[in-house]
């Protein structure tokens, strides 16, 4: 017959076995992951993935999408061109920029006076001491010689005094225009 003591000395022996199996299994299971996980990061696999995107931004690619896109932008200047179909609002702000130098109100300052200056000859304003260089151009300031000249005074009459790098933008220039012939009538 089994008494009460025998009974708990026996359960306790195999409780505490069956714990200490437990714990070394769970242990050792928890060794045998750290290791795979070491194993895995430092594999061919994760080469293999950084490889990928170096292929495809080849510079050849980039090197083509930047032409298109200037060409782009060069026929989009071209059609912005319609002389005569400027903004005069807009011209008014852009008028600013020339409003130091030049009025329109028949003053000369530190250029011409530009009321009427849309068909009017190139350098004939009584008074003002124009450079040799506009005297000795002649010609009448078209549209089309003014757009020149606004695109860059340097480059269309060389040796000329106005201190004015130009209007970069077509359509600048166009409104600019379209303001200067509202004033030449
Ligand atoms: C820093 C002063 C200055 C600014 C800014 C300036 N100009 Fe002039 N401009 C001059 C001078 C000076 C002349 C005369 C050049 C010469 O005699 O060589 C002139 C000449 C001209 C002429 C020729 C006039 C004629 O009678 O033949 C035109 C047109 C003109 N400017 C337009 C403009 C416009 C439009 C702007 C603004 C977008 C502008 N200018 C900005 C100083 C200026």
């Amino acid at each position: 017959m089994f008494n009460t003591m025998t009974f708990t000395k026996a359960a306790g022996a195999l409780l505490g076995a069956f714990l200490l199996f437990l714990l070394t299994s769970w242990a050792s299971s928890g060794l045998y992951h750290v290791g795979e996980a070491e194993d895995s990061s430092g594999g061919d696999h994760e080469v293999a993935q950084s490889d990928k995107p170096m292929m495809s931004a080849a510079p050849g690619d980039l090197l083509a999408k930047d032409d298109t896109g200037g060409d782009a932008a060069a026929a989009e200047e071209e059609t912005q061109i319609a002389l005569g179909d400027g903004d005069p609002a807009k011209g008014e702000k852009i008028f600013g920029k020339c409003k130091a130098c030049h009025s329109l109100e028949g003053k000369n300052g530190v250029g011409p006076h530009l009321d009427g200056v849309v068909d009017r000859e190139v350098a004939a304003v009584d008074g003002f001491n124009y450079s040799d260089a506009l005297k000795s151009h002649g010609g009448t300031w078209t549209l089309e010689a003014l757009n020149e000249w606004l695109t860059n005074p340097k480059d269309y009459i060389p040796g000329n005094k106005m201190s004015f790098a130009g209007l970069k933008k077509a359509e600048d220039r166009n409104d600019v225009i379209a303001y200067l012939q509202e004033h030449s009538n």
